[in-house]
């Protein structure tokens, strides 16, 4: 593993983005896999700041979002797709048809699994996958358990990930139970990952990642298995792991 400690946020923002600028522009049609949480939040505004000074064109690439609530509508200004418009796509000259959020308000959630997973290898696969991590150690949406799915599937909330989440909600209640997610195989089959850890809140959990036990009580930890997986952190992010 790739270890980055960056002195803050910023500075983990602006790494993390010329990492991503990069690899658009080794492969103009690159397939990104994106993520959604606070935390990726300064990354995405610094490439927006690189597509508006016009040294980085979105306009080949390909994006698949790790995951959406269950059940909600993309209006919902709580949902991924929301989130996503708001933050960069809205923001970039992306092609809106190369945008893929797993859908959050289908009947048949297992079959929108299938049609994302299936979308994925259709597009060659995942080039480089952004992720945040969970308080509680998750990876997209797959939560602390005894298994772990390997493909995109629907999955219930812990109560920890409820909790963590509804400060973007009004009312704790209004927090969904449930998720779509790409599982753990979809997410460790991607060529290259970035993962981003900011604050002292994340410190106990992402020093876990990197005490050589794997477990998937913590799915974090399963990420060690990827042979090209970089962890940009800031220093407070960064300050339990052992030196
Ligand atoms: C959500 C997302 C995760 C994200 C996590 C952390 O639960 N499903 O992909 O990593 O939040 O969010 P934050 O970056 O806000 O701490």
């Amino acid at each position: 593993m790739n270890k980055i400690i960056c002195n803050n946020y910023i500075e983990m923002s602006r790494y993390a983005a010329q990492i991503i600028a990069k690899q658009i522009k080794v492969r103009p049609s690159a397939v990104l896999g994106l993520a959604t949480g606070s935390t990726p939040v300064g990354t995405y505004h610094e490439l927006i700041k690189m597509n508006r000074a016009g040294k980085l064109d979105f306009s080949k690439i390909t994006t698949f979002n790790l995951d959406e609530y269950y059940r909600i509508e993309k209006h919902n200004p709580q949902s991924y797709h929301y989130f996503m418009h708001k933050h960069l796509f809205s923001h970039i000259n992306i092609n809106s048809g190369s945008i893929h959020i797993p859908d959050g308000d289908v009947d048949c959630a297992d079959e929108e699994c299938r049609r994302y997973d299936c979308m994925i290898e259709q597009a060659g696969g995942i080039d480089l996958q952004i992720l945040g991590l969970g308080a509680n150690g998750h990876i997209g949406f797959n939560e602390p358990s005894s298994a772990l799915f390997s493909n995109t599937h629907l999955t219930p909330l812990t109560i920890e990930t409820i909790q963590a989440n509804s400060r973007f909600f009004a009312n704790i209640d209004d927090v969904p139970k449930y998720a779509i997610t790409m599982g753990m195989s979809s997410i460790l089959q991607a060529k290259k990952i970035l993962l981003l850890i900011t604050g002292s809140s994340k410190a106990k959990i992402a020093a876990e990642i990197f005490k050589g036990r794997i477990t998937t009580d913590i799915p974090a930890t399963l990420l060690q298995l990827h042979p090209d997986i970089t962890v940009i952190m800031d220093r407070e992010a960064a300050s339990c792991i052992a030196q």
